[in-house]
């Protein structure tokens, strides 16, 4: 992929002395879904698949991108100066935004940049793809302008940029994945404070298989922020009768206990899924600890209904997919993962049905969707590094 991405530097922007070339991972969530803006916790991993960047400092202003995966794109010019959202180049907004929120900081870039971005995560698949640029676009910076930032601080800015120039309201597990991911290690974030710990994934014989439903509903974007300006209601209902600060405070008795102050049955669903799919995610890494895969299996699978039923994220073709992988023997828990509304399922699955699970729920799924699902199995990699 280094070569890839220099080769084509070299053909649109010349010389290659100075050039440094990035890599920042995409994420795969085991579980802990829609609970990072809920300050409850999450359990993701990076991946090995993420965004490539090429880039080299120019002696003017301008900033030049180019994306190997939009090529029909071109080159696509701004400046430094006056750096705001355009619709036509949408996916330069990821990396600008950051160069704006940077600024925002007081860490201003001297000079402008030539880019070349090459992206390996099935664009819209929910494993965070806008993310990784992020986080790639952060180390970059950091690295070649020596801005004294942190990963984690890599990770709070690009959030910030997505929330602020992108208009996603999106929490800060994507970009916290990408930033700190380790090697064979999930991230056990607790989004209200930060804190965090490794938990290797040590799956006894079973590999994470992911598969694609190669559907993206139109509208994610607002349907999520949706989600979320319901979850922050039915949190202000319930402060009115219990002194709590975010929906993650919760236990699922207390959930119980309070709920009649949720004064709507959709909210009272979604706030449900925030409260019970945090105390699944905290069982879930206990379980794991204590060398239980099958239970984080069934906390897996539990964590599917809940998003279907209850938040309403699911999907029908990811509805097929989790479903079918639960009837074949040798899989120990599938669930949609990330944002929801299309994109994959992950499933552990036993290495020794893993051609069976491929060739059942793929069948199984062309015949009901008339779509074709994609699948990969995924080994967990580091955060950011230059090459
Ligand atoms: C998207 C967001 C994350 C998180 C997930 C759902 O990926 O970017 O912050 O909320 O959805 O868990």
């Amino acid at each position: 992929m280094k070569e890839k991405v220099l080769k084509k530097f070299e053909e649109l922007f010349g010389g290659l002395d100075g050039v440094n070339v990035y890599f920042s991972p995409g994420r795969v969530n085991m579980i802990g879904e829609h609970t990072d803006y809920n300050g409850g916790h999450v359990f993701p991993c990076a991946l090995t698949i993420g965004t490539y960047m090429a880039v080299k400092k120019r002696e003017d202003r301008k900033l030049r991108f180019y994306s190997m995966n939009f090529e029909q794109l071109g080159v696509m010019e701004s400046s430094l100066d006056g750096i705001t959202p355009e619709d036509a180049a949408e996916w330069t907004n990821y990396p600008k935004g950051v160069m704006w929120a940077f600024a925002g900081r007081g860490f201003t870039m001297d000079c402008g940049l030539d880019m070349v971005i090459y992206g390996n995560i099935p664009a819209g698949s929910g494993l965070s793809s806008s993310a990784s640029l992020e986080v790639v676009t952060g180390y970059m910076l950091k690295d070649m302008y020596g801005f004294d930032v942190s990963n984690v601080d890599i990770a709070l800015i690009g959030q910030y940029s997505e929330n602020n120039f992108n208009g996603m309201n999106c929490g800060i597990m994507d970009q916290f994945a990408s930033a700190m991911g380790k090697k064979d290690n999930a991230i056990f974030l607790d989004t209200s404070d930060l804190s965090y710990e490794y938990a290797p994934l040590v799956l006894d014989g079973a590999k994470i298989l992911i598969t694609n439903s190669n559907v993206k509903h139109k509208l994610v974007d607002s349907k999520y922020n949706e989600r979320r300006t319901e979850c922050e209601t039915a949190l202000k209902e319930l402060q009115e009768v219990i002194g709590i600060k975010t929906l993650g405070d919760l236990t699922e008795e207390q959930f119980e206990t309070y709920k009649s102050a949720i004064k709507d049955e959709v909210r009272l669903r979604r706030a449900k899924h925030a409260v019970y799919e945090n105390q699944r995610t905290i069982r879930a890494v206990e379980a794991l600890k204590n060398k239980d895969v099958e239970l984080f299996g069934r906390l897996m699978n539990a964590s599917h209904v809940s998003l279907r039923d209850d938040y309403e994220v699911s999907c029908e073709e990811c509805d097929i997919l989790a479903e079918e992988a639960w009837k074949i023997d040798g899989v120990i828990g599938s669930r949609i993962t990330g944002g929801g509304f299309g994109g994959c399922t992950v499933s552990i699955v036993k290495e020794e049905a893993i051609d069976d699970f491929i060739e059942k729920v793929g069948t199984v799924y062309e015949k009901r969707t008339g779509k074709k699902a994609d699948f990969y199995t995924v080994d967990i990699g580091d955060g950011p590094s230059r090459l």
